[in-house]
Formats: structure tokens, C-alpha cells, sequence
């Protein structure tokens, strides 16, 4: 999982500095965490950045952040909201210009959510996208919860997955409005110099990575 979170990082580091090159001055990261691209990646002038947690995380990590006196590079907004209720609403009322376009990076969180919260989301994500925006998805492997979920592994975090990638996940996405690409960890990992070794290990670890652009 560790080995995973390295690529996934890069990738999405990646697409988000295409998309700021690319025009782009609204970043959106969903299911936020102790996310800290705002603090630790470089972001062009007019750059707002919207965290979207629960309070919980985000109090924490407002902690931490003080503790540390770290500084953001962008004009960094938390919006604490519970992503099954009116997150759109909150998005708005922190500012969020559906106009604009709008880079949306969901990492490590899909899985958590079962399919029509998936379903659900992405179709608030696509409401809000204007023509030109991104979006950076991690999507659980297909049969990676019978591998490490609760009842292979019952207790450990992998125990919280609910859902896998569907099985044509650049299909799904068009039908939502988005070109897009998917990528497997391994080759991506080959691509950054960084090759997950020879079988017997295993073919795919967790985490589909899409990247994808609003037509
Ligand atoms: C595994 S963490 C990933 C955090 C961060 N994106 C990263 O990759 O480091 C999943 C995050 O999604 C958030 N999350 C899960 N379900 C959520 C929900 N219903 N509403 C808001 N946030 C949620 C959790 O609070 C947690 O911070």
C-alpha cells in the first residue's frame, strides 16, 4: 500500500501541474486528508485551493498546521462538510465558481464509498466542471477488497473498502462528459524508473489511476 501511495502521489502531482499550466486556477481535492499539495507544491498567482473533509480531519490537521506555523502556496479554503450531504452547496458557499474550470482530485477515496455514492459524485463533479476542467481519480483494482478487505484482513484499514473500479472506467467516465485515460500502477511505476518487481508478486496492487479532462 505504501509502495502504492508513492505512484499514486507523483501521478496526481503530475496532472496537476498540467492542469495549472494549462489555465486552471480552481483546485478541488475531495476527501482531503492531511492532503499537503497546497503547503508543499509550487502554485501559480490566483491559485484557490478547496480542501473538502469532514470537521474532524480537517480540525485536526488545522492543528498540526499551526503546531508546525506552516504556509500555504495558494489561497487555501477548507470546506467541512460530509461528502454524502450538500457538499455542492458548501463548495459554493466557500467560493467555488462552477464557471471557471476546476481541477477535482479524488485520492484514496472512492473506495470508501459504495457505487452510487460513486455514481452520485461524479455527477455532482460533472455539474460543476466547466468545459476545460481535470480530474485525478484512484479507483480500487478490481479484486483487491477479496485480497485485503474485511474479510481477508479483518481490522486493518483495508477493512473500510467498499468498491472497486468499474470495468470500463474510461466508458464510465465518458459518459459523464470526460476524455479520459487509465493507467496501472505498474506501468506508471515503470514510467517514474521506479518497476514493481517480477511475479511472484502480484500483477496489480490497490489503486486504478485515471486521469481525465471535461469535453
Ligand atoms: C484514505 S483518506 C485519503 C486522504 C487524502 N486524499 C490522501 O490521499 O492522502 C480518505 C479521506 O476521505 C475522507 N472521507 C471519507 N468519506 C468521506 C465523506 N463521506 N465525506 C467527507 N470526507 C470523507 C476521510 O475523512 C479521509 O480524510
Amino acid at each position: 500500500m505504501a509502495f502504492s501511495i508513492v505512484i499514486r502521489t507523483k501521478f496526481l502531482d503530475e496532472l496537476l501541474q498540467q492542469a495549472s499550466a494549462s489555465g486552471v486556477r480552481q483546485v478541488v481535492l475531495l476527501g482531503a486528508g492531511m492532503d499537503s499539495r497546497a503547503f508543499r507544491m509550487d502554485w501559480p498567482e490566483g491559485t484557490r485551493l478547496f480542501e473538502v473533509d469532514t470537521s474532524a480531519p480537517l480540525d485536526f490537521k488545522a492543528s498540526v498546521l499551526r503546531q508546525e506555523g506552516a504556509v500555504a502556496h495558494c489561497e487555501r479554503i477548507t470546506v467541512p462538510v460530509d461528502l454524502r450531504e450538500d457538499w455542492p452547496g458548501a463548495l459554493a458557499a466557500a467560493g467555488h465558481d462552477p464557471a471557471a474550470p476546476t481541477v477535482w482530485i479524488a485520492e484514496g477515496l472512492l473506495i470508501y464509498l459504495p457505487e452510487d455514492a460513486v455514481e452520485l459524485l461524479l455527477a455532482r463533479i460533472s455539474a460543476l466542471s466547466a468545459v476545460g476542467s481535470w480530474m485525478g481519480l484512484t479507483l480500487g483494482s478490481r479484486g483487491v477488497i477479496e485480497r485485503f478487505g474485511a474479510d481477508a484482513v479483518p481490522g486493518s484499514a483495508a477493512s473500510m473498502w467498499v468498491s472497486e473500479m468499474p470495468d470500463d472506467p474510461v466508458g464510465w467516465l465518458a459518459g459523464h462528459g470526460w476524455d479520459a485515460a487509465g493507467y496501472t500502477l505498474r506501468e506508471r511505476a515503470a514510467a517514474y524508473g521506479r518497476p514493481i518487481g517480477t511475479p511472484p508478486q502480484r500483477e496489480e496492487r490497490p489503486g486504478g489511476l485515471i486521469s481525465a479532462v471535461r469535453r
